[in-house]
């Protein structure tokens, strides 16, 4: 056993006795070298928790070591494609508090729906592990600043899923942004249409399926009865569980203009207007249609979001126009365009033009930053201060929209709206006995 597998296992057996140990970063970073084994975890397996996971397994000397879902038969078919594609057989748990008993497990991924990222993500850290966090942080804004404190109390690396941060067309238009090529900065348009966002046809409601604990799949949100359209996949569309496009879209593009400026608070104004356009109901709580403008004195972030469509500006169904004087860049994951403006004195573009239209999905890269944090205990590409601070920018605009708010005005010290009692109700989430918020 080495050094770093002792020092845990010491302090894994004072938190089974209700202690906690709290462990200075510098002792977990001693004596651990980069070819050291790393063992993951996986908590919610069906669709990005078990990419993100196979991301984790193609860097060396990583393992999975133990899975985790409420639903029998995904965790089945994932164990198996595990064993196939990789030779590993993990440990496989219906409940995740059991599978944070596991003492050899040094990290754990959550790709639960996001009701449930805080309670297993402090679960997590009090247990010792590191963490990854699928985006967005939380459902809700509290949950967000627990889980900043926590992470902090317990020193443990945490990476939110926010994995654009990680890759090199944003890297890159950044580094444009920031090197004055498009002169000043005055707004960024982001957009952001997806079809799926509609939301699906609605059906009645039915049993729970053979093998599923519905029970732990609603965790700490209120009961309901089972319906397919708020379960797998789709549980995204319904305030219980997510906050619709706005939240699934807007804190990767929102997380962005943000980086282009260096705004590191949540936002003081918003003005949001939010409706359904879309032409027939269907199985969905969240907005159809949200616009929002966060403004500064001197720049602005505009949202359009429009489900049920898949087209948008430039031709793009998502994107960001960072708009500067000399230039707009246009960026999707895939391309950075640079459109110049036309100096009608000089008689010739004001930058020149830029393109890069070789783009790939960066969830690699941001898995392997975190391993490597992990190893050195550097900082994360993207710590929950920064997952907070994008998961604010849209869960205001969203409570915006819950309570018919066209303006509301954040206080970030204190933790509340200043011009909205309604909104104020929607801070904080009631979580369902026997699951408590976390005290932070
Ligand atoms: N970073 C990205 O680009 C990206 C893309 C897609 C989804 N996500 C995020 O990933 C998370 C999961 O989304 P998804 O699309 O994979 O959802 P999903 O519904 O397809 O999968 C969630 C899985 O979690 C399981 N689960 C639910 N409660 C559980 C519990 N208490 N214990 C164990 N397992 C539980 C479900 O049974 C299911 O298998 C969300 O937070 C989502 O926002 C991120």
């Amino acid at each position: 056993m080495n050094r770093r597998k002792f020092i845990r296992r010491t302090a894994l057996t004072s938190a089974g006795l209700g202690m906690i140990t709290i462990i200075p970063s510098e002792v977990w970073s001693s004596g651990v070298s980069p070819s050291d084994s790393l063992n993951v975890a996986l908590i919610g397996c069906r669709n990005m928790g078990f990419g993100i996971l196979q991301h984790h397994l193609s860097n060396p000397g990583v393992n999975c070591v133990a899975m985790c879902d409420i639903d029998e038969s995904v965790l089945n078919e994932k164990a198996a494609e595990l064993k196939k594609r990789y030779n590993q057989s993990p440990k496989l748990y219906k409940d995740f508090r059991k599978l944070l008993e596991q003492k050899d497990i040094d990290a754990v991924i959550i790709g639960t729906p996001d009701h449930w990222h805080c309670l297993m993500m402090v679960y997590a850290l009090q247990a010792g592990k590191d963490v990854y966090c699928e985006k967005p942080m939380a459902n809700t804004i509290a949950e967000c600043n627990i889980m900043v404190k926590a992470t902090a109390y317990y020193k443990r690396m945490v990476q939110i899923g926010q994995q654009q941060r990680s890759g090199f067309i944003f890297q890159k238009a950044m580094e444009l942004i920031k090197s004055g090529m498009i002169g000043k900065l005055r707004k960024v348009n982001i957009w952001a249409n997806f079809e799926y966002d509609a939301g699906p046809v609605i059906v009645l409601d039915g049993p729970v399926p053979q093998g599923v604990d519905y029970d732990m799949w609603l965790g700490p949100a209120p009961v309901k009865p089972f319906n397919q359209n708020r379960f797998h996949g789709s549980w995204r569309h319904f305030w219980d569980y997510g906050g619709g496009l706005m939240s699934d879209w807007g804190v990767h593009l929102l997380d962005i203009a943000l980086w282009a400026k260096d705004i590191t608070n949540p936002p003081v104004r918003v003005l949001t207007y939010a409706g359904n356009t879309f032409h027939e109901k269907r199985a969905r709580e969240t907005f159809d249609s949200m616009t929002v403008i966060y403004p500064e004195s001197d720049f602005v972030i505009n949202w359009d979001m429009t489900a049920g469509l898949q087209r948008g500006p430039y031709d793009m169904p998502y994107g960001l126009a960072f708009v500067g004087d000399n230039a707009t860049i246009v960026a999707d994951r895939s391309k950075i365009i640079l459109y110049p403006e036309w100096d009608n004195q000089a008689k010739k573009p004001r930058t020149e033009e830029y393109k890069y239209t070789e783009g790939k999905e960066s969830h690699g890269e941001h898995v392997k930053s975190f391993i490597d944090c992990i190893r050195t205990r550097n900082k994360p590409a993207c710590p929950p201060e920064t997952g907070r601070v994008a998961a604010l920018y849209v869960h205001i605009p969203n409570i915006a929209a819950r309570t018919g708010e066209s303006i509301l005005n954040w206080d970030d010290a204190n933790n509340r709206f200043t011009n909205s009692i309604l909104a104020n109700q929607l801070i904080t989430p009631f979580y369902r006995q026997p699951w408590t918020l976390p005290k932070f």
